[in-house]
């Protein structure tokens, strides 16, 4: 994809100047220092870093969990640090899907109900696409398991389904393959990647593996609480 003339208003998610500390027994540490980062619709980037580096940090703000001391984070052209609480609810809900090292599955709903939850939740089931995904993902003979009763590999395709299911605008993915053995985390990213195209979803992917990161359109670091390429 080629972003040549693109301006900033056509950029599906918009950082601009982030600035994020975190308070510590020691006092104020500044972790994100004057972040600029800008995602065009459907497009992956790979996101890498020193640990501590404050990848997560950036992906939470990003997903509306947390709020940035300063700068702008603008999604389809929408201020999101300028929503309350149930307006960043509503953009959890309708604008990105999180897919992180904690699956956080539902532990009381079947892999199926699991799956269709946030779809449901984002208005935006669709029975064809579901069937699809869970053919992809291979789910199909687990449909009425529970979580608890699946592997880790398992257990992370459910989640990628759960969130690609609802094809959110942006999928934020934070080291989601990190519990499994590294040809199963392959094979699991690969099809994310895949799906996440299939569903038109723009990517934001924390991960330590070139050979991954040279599958998505583009790759930065984050050093010295700045984005570099
Ligand atoms: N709630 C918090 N309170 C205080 N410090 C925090 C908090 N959350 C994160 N930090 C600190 O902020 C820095 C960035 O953390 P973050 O989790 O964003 O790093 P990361 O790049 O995701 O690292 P990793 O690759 O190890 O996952 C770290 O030094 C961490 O200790
Ligand atoms: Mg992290």
């Amino acid at each position: 994809m080629t972003l040549a003339g693109a301006t900033r208003n056509e950029m599906l998610l918009s950082l601009s100047n982030i600035v994020k500390s975190y308070q510590t027994a020691e006092g104020g540490i500044e972790i994100l220092r004057g972040v600029d980062l800008d995602l065009a619709a459907a497009e992956s980037v790979a996101l890498a870093g020193e640990s501590g580096s404050g990848k997560s940090t950036l992906l939470h703000l990003a997903g509306g969990l947390d709020r940035p001391d300063s700068g702008i984070i603008l999604m389809n052209g929408q201020d999101v640090g300028a929503l309350d609480d149930s307006g960043r609810a509503r953009y959890r809900r309708r604008e990105v899907g999180l897919v992180f090292q904690q699956f956080n599955l539902i532990p009381s709903l079947n892999v199926a109900a699991n799956i269709s939850f946030h779809a449901k939740l984002a208005g935006r089931f669709d029975v064809d696409w579901e069937r699809e995904l869970v053919d992809r993902l291979g789910l199909g003979d687990l449909l009425t398991r529970y979580p608890e009763q699946l592997s880790g590999g398992q257990q992370q395709r459910v989640a990628i389904g759960r969130t690609l299911a609802a094809r959110p605008p942006l999928v934020l993915a934070d080291e989601p393959t990190g519990n499994l053995d590294e040809a199963t985390g392959d094979a699991v990213l690969d099809l994310m990647l895949s799906l996440s195209r299939s569903a038109g979803s723009a990517l934001l992917l924390v991960t330590h593996s070139t050979r991954l990161a040279g599958k998505l359109d583009r790759k930065v670091f984050l050093r010295g609480g700045k984005i570099v390429p």
